[in-house]
């Protein structure tokens, strides 16, 4: 059952997590309730920069996708891990400030920053902006030149890949919203116009082929299509290209079928694709970027529920609702995601229930997993789900009006509330 090496079940039958008795940590700060676990961050952290050095000489740097999950604390662990981050907001962006990240170590990405947010980001030292369209690439020249000021440039690129995974989170294909288009000529001239703008440093070019992607080898080709981009880019404008950003999107564990490779592999063989190619096309090899989110985050969370209302429609299924649903965690009704839960009071009973987890909202669609294998659940019992650390805080809402739930972060016997819950004064806080 252990989707993740932070899990494991005490004495008392209980579900830990991070070494602490989640039934306690239930009790302590209510439900529904967030649980981080920064061993786990930290480590995933180091495996993807030990990785960079090992097997590209420390040529690159390791940015961490913050729109996984993001609160000051996260951009705190972040920064003394060594990384960089990956901001794809002005709301992004100033959290990090705020938490005393150093901006120049910042990505800022997006398919349609505002041009506030494009001034913002200039005037906070974003270290690199990643152009996604040539009308961005046009306000950006018309900013800089504004404000006086070099603005260092990434183009992001389609690679035309179409990677394995839910469409909604596939990204490196033609048909899609975000990047320039080789085969129509709008990257070649973005290039172009960054190129000849006074005011604009051209330093690289960027893919992402879309997230939670098992399959290494599709990084290995997105790899060897980029190095090919780099060599047109060079015969057509005479310029090298310094900078490689690869993107994320490393798969990780929801469920025990999942079975992602260790992270240091997707280095390990990219590194080797990016080294021939260059040689091979006689370019320089350039530094290298990648940015994962979920695989930093994701097994590194929990989300703790109370069970509430039981109903069993006979020769159906069995709804068994907690007291939080689509507004905490809506990547089931947006994705279909799997997600594996634990009665946390009863982890060492066999999981023999068929279950529908039904959320709190007034929606039909507010499940958390439908037909899925528990505990035995009686009203009362504390619900963990697994492996929510990434894109379930980040992507919460207040739909019906449900406070968001605290961020407590556990690390070894401390723990601390990294984010408070939201109240009811919260919830008006804007209300005129
Ligand atoms: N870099 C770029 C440019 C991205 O767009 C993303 C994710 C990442 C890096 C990080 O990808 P990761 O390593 O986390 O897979 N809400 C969806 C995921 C959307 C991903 C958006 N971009 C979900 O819950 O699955």
């Amino acid at each position: 059952m252990f989707v993740s090496e932070s899990l494991g079940v005490n004495e008392k039958g209980h579900l830990v997590f991070g070494g602490h008795d989640t039934v306690d940590l239930s009790e302590k700060y209510g439900t529904p309730v967030y649980i981080m676990d920064e061993v786990l961050i930290r480590k995933n952290c180091r495996k993807f920069v030990n990785s960079m050095n090992e097997n590209y000489d420390g040529n690159g740097r390791v940015i961490y996708a913050s729109k996984a999950f993001s609160c000051k604390a996260m951009y705190k662990i972040i920064n003394e891990e060594n990384m960089g981050i990956d901001v794809v907001s002005g709301g992004e962006i100033y959290t990090a400030m705020q938490a005393g990240f150093p901006m120049e170590k910042a990505y800022f990405h997006g398919s349609n920053k505002s041009l506030s947010e494009l001034e913002f980001a200039v005037k906070s030292g974003v270290g690199r902006i990643m152009v996604d369209n040539l009308f961005e690439m046009e306000k950006l020249i018309e900013i800089s030149e504004k404000l006086d000021t070099v603005v260092n440039v990434i183009v992001r690129v389609k690679p035309g890949i179409e990677a394995e995974t839910h469409s909604f989170i596939m990204t490196g294909q033609t048909d899609s919203k975000f990047g320039l288009d080789l085969d129509t000529g709008d990257a070649m001239k973005a290039i172009k116009m960054a190129l000849s703008a006074e005011k604009i440093a051209f330093k690289g070019i960027h893919c992402h082929i879309g997230s939670q992607i098992f399959a290494v080898d599709s990084f290995e080709h997105a790899a060897k299509v980029m190095v090919g981009i780099m060599e047109d880019i060079k015969n057509e404008t005479g310029y090298e290209v310094e900078e490689l950003d690869l993107g994320g999107g490393f798969g990780i564990r929801y469920i025990e079928e999942h079975n992602p490779a260790d992270f240091r592999e997707y280095m390990e063989k990219v590194a080797v694709v990016i080294k021939e190619e260059c040689a091979a096309k006689n370019l320089k090899t350039p530094f290298v970027i990648i940015e994962p989110g979920r695989s930093i985050v994701a097994e590194a969370g929990i989300t703790l529920y109370t069970v509430g209302a039981i109903k069993t429609i006979p020769d159906c299924r069995t709804y068994v609702s907690v007291d939080g649903g689509m507004c905490d965690n809506p990547r089931y009704i947006l994705y279909q995601s799997s997600y594996m839960a634990v009665i946390a009071n009863k982890a060492n009973e066999k999981a023999d229930f068929c279950a529908t987890i039904a959320g709190k909202c007034c929606e039909s669609g507010d499940m958390i997993q439908e037909h899925t294998m528990i505990q035995k659940p009686e009203s009362g019992d504390i619900m963990a789900v697994l492996s929510t650390g990434a894109y379930n805080y980040s992507m919460s809402s207040n739909y019906n009006r449900n406070p968001r739930p605290a961020v407590v972060m556990l690390n070894g016997d401390e723990e601390r509330i990294v984010v408070k819950a939201e109240t009811y004064e919260d919830l008006i806080r804007n209300d005129m």
